[in-house]
C-alpha cells in the first residue's frame, strides 16, 4: 500500500474522507488479513538488503524485458491480490480504478492527475514477471543504513536480515553521509521505484524529450512531495472501500487518457 504522509488542511470538500474510521486504516496490529500482511513484510525485511537492491536494479534497469500497453499491464494486475495490503482483499486493477475515480471526483479538471490515480501502482506487474511479492508489494524503506522506528514491522521482522549484522550498514547513517539527499539514499526494491515502463515518444507523463534519462520521473531534490503526490497518498487509501467499480463502464474514459499521454506499446 502506499502511505498517505503528512496532509495539510485541505480546501476541496470533494477529496475522499476515509470511509472506514481512520483507525481501521493501515492498522498493522489487528485485522482478518494481519498474518498475511505479517509474513509478507517478514520476508521483505529478511530478504531486502543493499546487495539485493543493487542487483535488482540492475537486472531492470534497461526496460528490455516485455513490450505492452498500459491498459494490457493495467488488466494484469486483474490478477494480483497484494499481500501486504491490510486493507484491501480484491484484486489491484481495481484498486487502480477506485483511486483515479476518487481523483476525478475532486479534480474533474485535471485528466492527468486521474491517469496518475490509475497507473500508481503499475510497478506491481513485477509479481506477474515472476517476481515474488516481498519484492514488490508494501512499503519501501531505505537499506544501507539502521533501520527506522517509523519502518512497519521495524522490531520483529529484520532479525534474519544479514545487513543488521554488517557494520557498513548498521549504524545511524549506515553507508550514507549525513544530509546527503533523499536522491542519494537507496530505497528497497519494489513497486515504487521500478513502476511503469517508456515510451519512445515524447509524452508529459515523462518529461521531456531528447538526452535525458526518460526511464522514470524525475524526482523531486529533497524530501518534500510535492502536493500531487501527497494528495495522491490520500486517493490511495480513502478510496478503499467494498462497493468496486464497473470497469466496463469505465475503460473507455482511461483507454482515451492512455491514448492521450502515454500511447501505444511500451518498454517494460
Ligand atoms: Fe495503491
Amino acid at each position: 500500500p502506499c502511505s498517505p504522509g503528512a496532509f495539510h488542511q485541505d480546501p476541496n470538500p470533494n477529496e475522499p474522507q476515509a470511509s472506514k474510521d481512520k483507525a481501521e486504516l493501515r492498522n498493522y496490529t489487528e485485522g482478518k488479513l494481519l498474518d498475511r500482511v505479517y509474513n509478507t513484510y517478514l520476508q521483505m525485511h529478511t530478504y531486502q538488503t543493499v546487495d539485493f537492491v543493487r542487483r535488482k536494479s540492475a537486472e531492470y534497469r534497461g526496460c528490455s524485458l516485455r513490450r505492452m500497453s498500459a491498459m494490457q499491464a493495467l488488466e494484469l494486475l486483474d490478477q494480483l491480490v497484494d499481500e501486504s495490503d491490510p486493507d484491501v482483499d480484491f484484486p489491484n486493477s481495481l484498486h487502480a480504478y477506485q483511486t483515479a475515480e476518487g481523483i476525478r471526483r475532486a479534480h474533474p479538471d485535471k485528466d492527468w492527475f486521474h491517469l496518475v490515480g490509475l497507473l500508481h501502482d503499475l510497478g506491481k506487474v513485477l509479481v506477474l514477471f515472476g517476481e515474488p511479492q516481498w519484492a514488490v508489494v508494501g512499503d519501501t524503506f531505505p537499506v544501507g543504513c539502521k533501520v527506522q522506528k517509523s519502518v512497519v514491522f521495524h522490531d520483529s521482522t529484520f532479525h534474519n536480515n544479514p545487513d543488521i549484522r554488517d557494520p557498513r550498514y548498521n549504524t545511524e547513517c549506515g553507508m550514507y553521509q549525513p544530509h546527503c539527499g533523499l536522491e542519494n539514499v537507496l530505497m528497497s526494491w519494489g513497486h515504487d521505484g521500478e513502476r511503469g515502463g517508456h515510451t519512445e515518444t515524447q509524452n508529459p507523463l515523462h518529461g521531456g524529450a531528447g538526452g535525458e534519462d526518460r526511464s522514470r520521473p524525475r524526482r523531486p531534490p529533497t524530501y518534500r512531495p510535492r502536493r500531487p503526490l501527497r494528495v495522491r497518498g490520500k486517493f490511495d487509501l480513502y478510496t478503499k472501500q467494498e462497493d468496486l467499480p464497473d470497469v466496463r463502464e469505465l475503460q473507455g474514459y482511461y483507454q482515451a487518457l492512455i491514448d492521450k499521454y502515454c500511447p501505444g506499446e511500451l518498454c517494460w
